[in-house]
């Protein structure tokens, strides 16, 4: 296995000067109508556990369970941005976009192979600005109570205040204002941006829901294999706040007094293994472990994240949710098991609760990949039952009655993280031709 790939600098610098990016917090005010949950235990592994137990019931419903009543969430919060423009400038046409679970903006502007991953850039080829948001509750934007305050529609909201900022010029990092607002989302991300065209449709000009379809009963598949853990205990020198000593006493069952590479050394030795320092690395990488010590070498940002955030175990986890087998480069699966990004108890409780359709009168696209996972259960050609659409992501079609032009992409070979796939910029290329080609081009 391949180590973490490190890039040069040079070439970075490069890429980097071929566009104009800056990182900025946008304040929002926001008031969301949403759940109030009963809360149950969420602070070790063996409860999330047990939520994700009950979550996954077949034929029973743990949002009714817990649902208490409704609420109005009132506050004040901060939405972490990267904004990017051509270097010819702003067409005044920008792509919102909007990350899934397990990530956060950077998912768009992949750094592994110089770039070479980066959504945004093919946007920015195309002419389009982009704004690419850590949503609500994740990354660096406000994290906030995991049951009762993050949760999806309080997220949409969020998304909303930052699309009508946009609109009227009034983020001053940006100092512009944007007649043409298309968002583009993942997963999650596509759940919120179709979620803010059925309440909100003459604020959006285009649609492309990216992993994503309208079939929830695969919701489950994701978090059964996931594996759940607390985030803070999943990777406590990053997710949590853990103290780099702290880390080395809980990781002192694999013997590490004198150092983690020493300590495991001794161990895989005794098993007649004779390893390299970065053999240790890649023995582990697909481990828990590396979960445990990422940041260990070095110093990591601490999210510092409650319990009730959630994270997929480790990097086969990622792979069976994500990544289909065989399709993907194992550096940029490492890159993305060692910056995921946590879920909200809040979130799951919530995530199927959007409008059951959408008045929006422009363009939509889906694209899904061939054997994404939450949204196909594996295989997006098949039919649903009763069903007589073409195929799964064909399906979201119903849910657009009014919109001018509809199309559902399958993208061959690739999972459901469509961005971490050998052939992504093909797929890239297909939403940029279709904005295009119904009168969304830069
Ligand atoms: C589960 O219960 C919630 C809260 O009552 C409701 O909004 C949702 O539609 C239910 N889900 C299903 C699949 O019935
Ligand atoms: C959040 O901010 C920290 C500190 O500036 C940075 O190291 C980290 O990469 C940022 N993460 C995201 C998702 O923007
Ligand atoms: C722009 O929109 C935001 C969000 O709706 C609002 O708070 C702000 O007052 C508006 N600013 C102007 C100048 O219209
Ligand atoms: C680390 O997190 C724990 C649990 O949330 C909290 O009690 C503690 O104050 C935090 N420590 C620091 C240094 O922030
Ligand atoms: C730690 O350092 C080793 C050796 O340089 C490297 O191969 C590995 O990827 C690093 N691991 C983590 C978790 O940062
Ligand atoms: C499918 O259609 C049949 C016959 O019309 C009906 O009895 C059944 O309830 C439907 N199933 C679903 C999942 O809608
Ligand atoms: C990036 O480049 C590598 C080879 O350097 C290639 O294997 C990979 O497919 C490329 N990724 C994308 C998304 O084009
Ligand atoms: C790569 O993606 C493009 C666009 O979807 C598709 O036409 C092509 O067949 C794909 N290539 C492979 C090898 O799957």
């Amino acid at each position: 296995m391949a180590p973490l790939k490190a890039f040069s600098s040079l070439l970075l610098a490069a890429a980097a000067a071929a566009r104009q990016c800056s990182l900025f917090q946008i304040p929002v005010e926001i008031s969301s109508r949403q759940g109030q949950f009963r809360k149950v235990p969420v602070e070790g592994n063996l409860d999330v556990g047990a939520f994700a137990t009950r979550f996954n019931e077949f034929q029973k419903n743990y949002t009714a369970t817990l649902l208490q009543g409704y609420q109005t969430l009132q506050g004040k919060y901060d939405i972490s941005a990267q904004y990017c423009r051509p270097d010819s400038g702003s067409s005044g046409s920008i792509q919102l976009l909007t990350h899934g679970i397990g990530f956060d903006k950077t998912y768009w502007d992949l750094d592994y192979n110089n770039y070479n991953y980066s959504y945004v850039n093919t946007a920015l080829a195309a002419g389009y600005s982009t704004l690419a948001i850590d949503r609500l509750g994740i990354g660096n934007s406000s994290h906030g109570d995991a049951f009762n305050e993050i949760q999806a529609q309080a997220e949409v909201e969020a998304l909303n205040a930052v699309t009508l900022k946009l609109r009227n010029g009034s983020i001053k990092e940006i100092g512009a204002s944007y007649h043409t607002v298309i968002h583009v989302g993942h997963s999650f991300g596509s759940v919120q941006s179709y979620w803010l065209s059925a309440l909100y449709p003459e604020n959006t000009d285009g649609l492309v829901l990216t992993g994503f379809s309208v079939a929830a009963q695969f919701l489950p598949y994701i978090v059964a294999g996931w594996n759940l853990h607390s985030a803070r205990l999943n990777q406590p020198l990053r997710l949590g706040n853990a103290s780099d000593e702290g880390v080395r006493k809980l990781v002192s069952q694999y013997n590490v007094d004198k150092g983690l590479v020493p300590g495991l050394q001794r161990i895989l030795g005794a098993a007649g293994l004779d390893l390299t320092s970065d053999d240790i690395w890649n023995a582990v990488a697909t481990t828990e472990v590396l979960d445990l010590i990422t940041g260990y070498n070095e110093t990591v940002f601490q999210y510092d994240y409650p319990s009730g955030y959630l994270v997929s175990s480790d990097l086969t986890a990622l792979q069976y949710a994500f990544l289909y087998p065989g399709n993907y480069d194992i550096g940029i699966a490492l890159a993305g098991e060692t910056t995921k990004q946590p879920v909200t108890v809040g979130e799951l409780l919530t995530i199927g609760s959007s409008p059951s359709s959408s008045p929006f009168t422009g363009p939509v696209l889906v694209i899904t990949g061939e054997h994404d996972v939450p949204f196909c259960g594996g295989n997006c050609y098949a039919n649903l039952p009763n069903s007589t659409a073409e195929n799964i992501p064909a399906g979201v079609a119903a849910a657009y009655p009014k919109s001018s032009a509809f199309e559902a992409y399958i993208q061959p070979g690739t999972g459901h993280g469509l961005n971490f796939q050998y052939n992504a910029t093909a797929g890239y290329e297909v939403i940029q031709k279709f904005l295009a080609s119904n009168g969304l081009g830069a």
